[in-house]
């Protein structure tokens, strides 16, 4: 038996060993009988109108079953009307083969079927197409003047605008004591899983099918699909257990899974389409962004006047937004802001959610213009940021429902040593190396939103628990059976979370840092409606002990119902079950946030350290230790917690020194479409990294007081790396990547 309560600990993920060893299936590897491959056409224009297509030597190829294309696609209903996804954002979204025009390159405009993967890829790279090409333009930087406000939609309701600018942000910046001002660019990013974007569809009948898709939602790839193509939302069945990394690439239905379905339905044959490594950089990424600040402060070290701008990119047909500019008036309280949040349509694709959108790209200006007025002020940069410490975020007038970031600093810099740091630039050396410190905070919202979940107590008195929700790698699976056991007074291995499945209770997309908060209280809901229910039958069966017992009185452990105040008292599931003839006991529920209850905001905080060392001779930049301390609430696991910190650690690193997808206006196209030239960390690049879990309570949250933790640990690695950087070199880069050349 698990010791329990499993809350709070350290528990190993209980899908590890499927994992490592190759048992676990991914979307791409469900074997199904007789399957047909489909592989993708691309467009290699950026915008124009398909003049032909000349598919017939492809056709040619024995083995070629069809090639498809705008002309000779299924007609659905959708081509005319309007249904998007969960996730999208305001504006018109893009249908795969729709017709002849293409709007960015890289868009899917065929599809090959063929008995094999590799004939169907050969057979497409037969496919000739003549373009009529058009204008165009990709360049962020070269459109700023088109920049305007994006339209509101459903979708932005969790991603409000900037609030309305308070004080007067000129007069105060013009006559504070000390100023600090920056121009910002951060390169565009691609979501680079290593599981490949994968559709594998069963077919069942016309009207009917089962679908294997890598998605952070089932139930939102179950409505698409169900939606595009006519279908019963109850013959659609889409099961994601295993997710080979999502970062927010998965919160949309992609366009593998609108191919696949559309051949299946056509062919009536099972089909599989796999996006390849290149084909991964023709959807969704983090904006490319510019930005802006100009913030002021008295003699006295108080902030007194914050001014942010961001202006990112989208599509033609989608307005992406997400919060760039607003944490800064969260974070430090200033009496004059003004804060501008606009997007500039070009001729790319939508942009998508990754790791913390926003709040990545906002927090790096905030906390690189923090330490530049710290210095100004002849202020050690903690010291600064504790000086303008508040549990009242001024974006709202409402107070924190928690906030342990000073402890997070406190802790923080005296596990990093914070206190040994030579504020003075270039003067720390290691050998021929420059060794710099740095430090910054970051945020990000504690979110969650309605989810459901079965409780099943079966026959042989173990229990299971069920919901739509996937694993994106985060650990769900284990902190959700963590959950089921510590309410039922069940060990681990007596329950089962049963998940990744669309037939299952409601779950949203996996995003967004809400999972733990919005499906954890959903299992525990579950599970404690179970309780009651085996104690009212337990009322009924045995009376005599049980009939006049009050629910507060029962203790539930190992299987067994018994009673607080009489020990003596016993029942076990088995007996439970045998009243009820043998049948399983279930029970669902639904958990959400209370729509009254807005009296807080409600976040999550950290404290990023870093050191680095600059090798100016090699041109090497290196992190050779981090710390993180963050406050994210009661933490469930502290071993994938713990995973989930680093994992975002590590993305820091990268967004701060590797990582960037390299446009080339001219052509309106990326360039390092591969892992080889899309640079990220490898271990040789990471070095000592340390986290820390800072207690905080908070009944405000959740009914776990749980904050998501998937996105937190980014959030402040880019700007303590550029910040520690700068007391190596000297040198101000506000150009992410910083890449040696740019501290030349
Ligand atoms: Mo996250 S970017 O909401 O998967």
């Amino acid at each position: 038996m698990t010791k329990l309560p499993t809350i709070g600990k350290a528990i190993s993920r209980l899908e590890g060993r499927e994992k490592v060893t190759g048992s676990a299936k991914y979307a791409a590897e469900y074997k199904v009988s007789d399957l047909l491959f489909g592989y993708v056409i691309n467009s290699t224009v950026t915008k124009g109108k398909i003049k032909s297509m000349d598919t017939a030597p492809a056709k040619a190829l024995p083995g070629v079953i069809e090639v498809f294309n705008h002309d000779n696609r299924p007609s659905t209903a959708w081509f005319d009307f309007q249904y998007a996804d969960m996730d999208a954002p305001p504006g018109e979204v893009f249908k795969p083969l729709k017709n002849n025009q293409v709007l960015y390159n890289g868009q899917p405009i065929g599809l090959v079927v063929a008995e094999t993967f590799e004939l169907a890829r050969y057979a497409a790279a037969l496919v000739k197409v003549a373009y009529e090409e058009e204008d165009f333009t990709t360049d962020l930087e070269a459109n700023t003047g088109k920049a305007r406000d994006p339209k509101k939609g459903l979708a932005t309701l969790l991603k409000p605008p900037p609030p309305k600018p308070q004080g007067d942000f000129e007069e105060a910046y013009n006559t504070a004591h000390a100023q600090a001002f920056g121009k910002f660019r951060h390169g565009t990013e691609h979501h680079n899983p290593m599981e490949l974007f994968a559709t594998t569809v069963e077919y069942l009948n016309k009207d009917k099918l089962r679908i294997y898709d890598k998605t952070q939602g089932t139930i939102n790839s179950q409505m698409y699909v169900a939606n595009v193509f006519g279908l019963k939302m109850k013959n659609v069945q889409v099961i994601t257990p295993y997710m080979g990394g999502g970062f927010g690439s998965g919160l949309r239905p992609q366009y593998q899974l609108f191919m696949a379905v559309m051949a299946s339905l056509e062919l009536k044959r099972n089909v599989r389409v796999v996006l390849s490594r290149a084909q991964m950089f023709t959807f969704g990424y983090r904006p490319e962004t510019l930005q802006e600040t100009k913030f002021g402060a008295d003699e006295k070290g108080n902030l007194t006047a914050l001014y942010q701008k961001a202006i990112g990119e989208t599509s033609r047909f989608e307005d992406y937004v997400e919060i760039v500019v607003n944490w800064g008036n969260m974070l430090y309280p200033a009496e004059n802001v003004t804060l501008e949040y606009s997007i500039v349509p070009l001729d790319v694709y939508t942009p998508l959610d990754m790791r913390a959108p926003g709040g990545v790209t906002g927090m790096h200006p905030l906390e690189i213009t923090m330490d530049m007025l710290a210095e100004k002020l002849h202020m050690d940069p903690l010291e600064f940021r504790l000086k303008n410490y508040t549990n009242i975020d001024k974006g709202s007038g409402k107070p924190y429902s928690s906030k342990e970031l000073k402890k997070c600093y406190e802790l923080g810099a005296k596990a990093f040593g914070w206190e040994k740091r030579n504020p003075t630039p270039r003067t720390t050396k290691r050998g021929n190396k420059l060794v710099g410190y740095g430090m910054a905070t970051g945020m990000w919202d504690a979110n969650r939103i309605l989810g459901r979940a079965q409780a099943i107590l079966n026959k042989n008195g173990k229990v299971q628990v069920n919901s739509a929700v996937t694993d994106i790698g985060t650990g769900t699976l284990t902190v959700m059976t963590q959950i089921a056991a510590d309410e039922l007074g069940l060990s681990l291995e007596d329950v089962t979370f049963s998940y990744g499945d669309s037939k299952k209770p409601f779950a949203p997309i996996q995003g967004g840092s809400w999972t733990v908060a919005t499906v954890g209280p959903a299992v525990k809901a579950a599970c404690h409606s179970l309780n009651k229910k085996l104690f009212k039958k337990a009322q009924k069966i045995k009376e005599e002990l049980f009939g006049n017992a009050d629910f507060e009185m029962a203790v539930f452990r190992e299987g067994i119902l018994t009673l607080k105040n009489n020990p003596q008292a016993e029942i076990s599931y088995e007996e439970i079950i045998e009243a009820n003839k043998g049948k399983a006991i279930k029970t669902t529920k639904s958990a959400m946030p209370n729509p009254l209850k807005t009296k807080y905001t409600k976040a999550a905080h950290s404290a990023a350290f870093v050191e680095v060392e600059v090798d100016e001779e090699l041109g090497v930049i290196e992190v050779t230790r981090a710390v993180t301390a963050v406050a994210a609430g009661n933490i469930i696991n502290r071993k994938t917690a713990t995973s989930q910190i680093l994992g975002g650690m590590i993305w820091g690193i990268s967004k701060a020194l590797h990582e960037e997808t390299y446009k080339d206006n001219r052509f309106g196209k990326y360039m390092n479409q591969n892992l080889a030239e899309y640079h990220i960390p490898v271990h040789a690049d990471i070095n000592e990294l340390d986290v820390i879990f800072v207690e905080e309570h908070d009944e405000e949250v959740n009914e776990l007081g749980a904050k998501g933790v998937g996105e937190i640990g980014i959030v402040g690695m880019a700007p303590a790396i550029a910040n520690a950087i700068y007391n190596a070199t000297g040198k101000r880069i506000n150009d992410l990547p910083i890449h040696f050349d740019k501290l030349m």
